[in-house]
């Protein structure tokens, strides 16, 4: 029988350890705001319904959860607080609720899953399903960790705090990850009696399991990894939290078959998409929203973000691609080109010190060495449009807007301020003029020049040059 399930993800919390004017959920773990990793979790397991406790006055943190609902929590004054907040939205709802913590952004469905079994699990002689479940690991540093308390059966006693704990208790090295799956017909009562007494004066979503227990249920902790369950309060748990998603990341792309020339020094988002047969060279970044298409080579030190790239393209070494840049099959992005916002039609090439930006480029269109789209007036941004196979000769400027026809070649240097027809061929340079034997006269006047002035001690040249 399926059972309803209703996910609580708690983010409103203040984040003080981040010393940072950004919600601690909104700082990015491979490239997606940390809660955007926790929701992906809970939504593999097609909860009736998620609900994400926020901040009040943060329409940054409603976005970034959208579409679930954010409901406020007036004032941070604990994790069982927060609990509370989401109580008028789970309201008629029947099954069970867990609850998670926005800050751990490591978490797998796999390991939601064990738990949901372990809490529905029969243990047998008269041991029923357990009324709460929590996710626990051996953190090699437990300090800022709740402790899991268990007693003889193996089963879940209570979970203390590391400022709450006694001497002894600050021994145990098993800790509460912050996910939490409860009775849902048991979690408004057991709310109510949360009280905040203990150090932080804060309400304690972990009293829960102290609650259960004097209420004769039973209390289960499952137990996973602290690579998957570490929760991230600082800089320096959000620079470790990003390496294992990085870690993480980088294999799942060796096992799909990528090719990366060393791992280590390629960054992934988490939602960076590779076809088959594509070789990704070092020091390469990919931000959020990136497609690669079969058989494309990125040579090293690129950067692309929200963008695709068609199949059997050459990309850098030393690209740039920025959002809303998207190229069809077999084109050519050499070193220091950079697109901003532009389409590159099939076989398009574009091979050295480019700046493309707002532009559109036909199937086949060559764009030679020091390209300028010039896009922008200091007030709007304009669009190139340049037709297939058109020939954009080095050193150009195309000041936008501005068409040239398909096929239309521009000479080299060019300043295009007007459209080009198709099949055109536009100078838009001075005409070159050539002065037959003048370099002779030219050098025997300035040889005179000099010699004169040397021997008037040089006084000259400031007086002539005045004139
Ligand atoms: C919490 C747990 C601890 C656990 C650890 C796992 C409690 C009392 N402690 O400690 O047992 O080992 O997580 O990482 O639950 N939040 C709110 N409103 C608040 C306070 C917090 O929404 O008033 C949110 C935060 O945004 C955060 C989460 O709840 O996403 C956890 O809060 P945090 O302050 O990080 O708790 P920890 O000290 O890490
Ligand atoms: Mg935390």
């Amino acid at each position: 029988m399926a059972h309803p399930l209703a996910v609580v993800v708690l983010a409103a919390g203040a984040g003080t350890r981040m010393k940072s004017a950004l919600p601690k959920v909104l700082h990015p773990v491979a490239g997606w705001p940390m809660v955007r990793h926790v929701l992906a979790a809970a939504e593999a397991l097609r909860p009736d319904r998620i609900i994400v406790v926020g901040p009040p006055g943060r329409d940054d943190v409603a976005r970034a959860v959208a579409p679930h609902a954010c409901v406020v929590q007036d004032r941070p004054l604990g994790t069982g607080h927060a609990a509370k907040a989401a109580l008028p939205a789970l309201k008629g709802f029947r099954g069970d609720v867990m609850v998670m913590f926005g800050d751990s952004p490591l978490l797998t469905s796999a390991s939601l899953r064990r738990l949901l079994a372990a809490r529905r699990k029969v243990a047998g002689r008269g041991r029923g399903p357990a009324a709460l479940g929590v996710l626990g690991f051996r953190a090699a540093d437990p300090t800022p960790y709740g402790r899991l308390v268990r007693n003889e059966a193996g089963d879940l006693e209570r979970i203390v705090e590391g400022r709450d704990a006694s001497a002894q208790e600050r021994t145990i090295d098993f800790v509460n990850s912050g996910v939490m799956v409860i009775d849902g017909q048991q979690l408004p009562g057991w709310l109510r009696r949360l009280r905040n007494d203990n150090v932080k004066g804060e309400y304690y979503l972990t009293d829960l399991v102290a609650i259960a227990r004097k209420a004769g249920h039973r209390c289960v902790a499952v137990e996973g990894s602290e690579d998957e369950f570490r929760g991230v309060n600082t800089k320096v748990d959000l620079a470790g939290a990003e390496a294992a998603m990085q870690a993480r990341l980088r294999q799942a792309a060796l096992d799909g078959g990528v090719t990366l020339i060393d791992p280590a020094t390629v960054w992934l988002s988490a939602d960076t998409r590779f076809g088959r047969d594509v070789t990704v060279g070092p020091n390469t970044v990919f931000g959020p929203g990136v497609s690669i298409g079969d058989g494309v080579t990125i040579h090293g030190f690129c950067h692309i973000e929200a963008a695709t790239i068609g199949a059997g393209a050459s990309v850098g070494p030393f690209a740039r691609i920025r959002s809303g840049s998207r190229t069809g099959r077999d084109v050519h992005i050499g070193n220091f080109i950079e697109l901003k916002n532009t389409t590159l039609g099939d076989g398009a090439k574009a091979n050295h010190v480019s700046y493309l930006g707002d532009g559109e480029i036909g199937a086949r269109v060559n764009i030679g060495a020091g390209t300028i789209f010039v896009n922008y007036d200091g007030y709007g941004k304009w669009r190139t449009v340049v037709g297939e196979d058109a020939f954009i000769g080095s050193n150009s400027s195309l000041i936008a807007p501005v068409r040239v026809g398909r096929g239309a070649n521009v000479t080299a240097g060019s300043v295009i301020t007007a459209d080009v027809a198709p099949d055109a061929v536009s100078f838009g340079r001075a005409r070159q003029v050539d002065k037959s034997k003048a370099a002779t006269k030219l050098r025997a006047k300035l040889k005179a020049r000099a010699k004169t002035a040397k021997e008037q001690g040089w006084k000259m040249q400031a007086a002539s040059s005045r004139r």
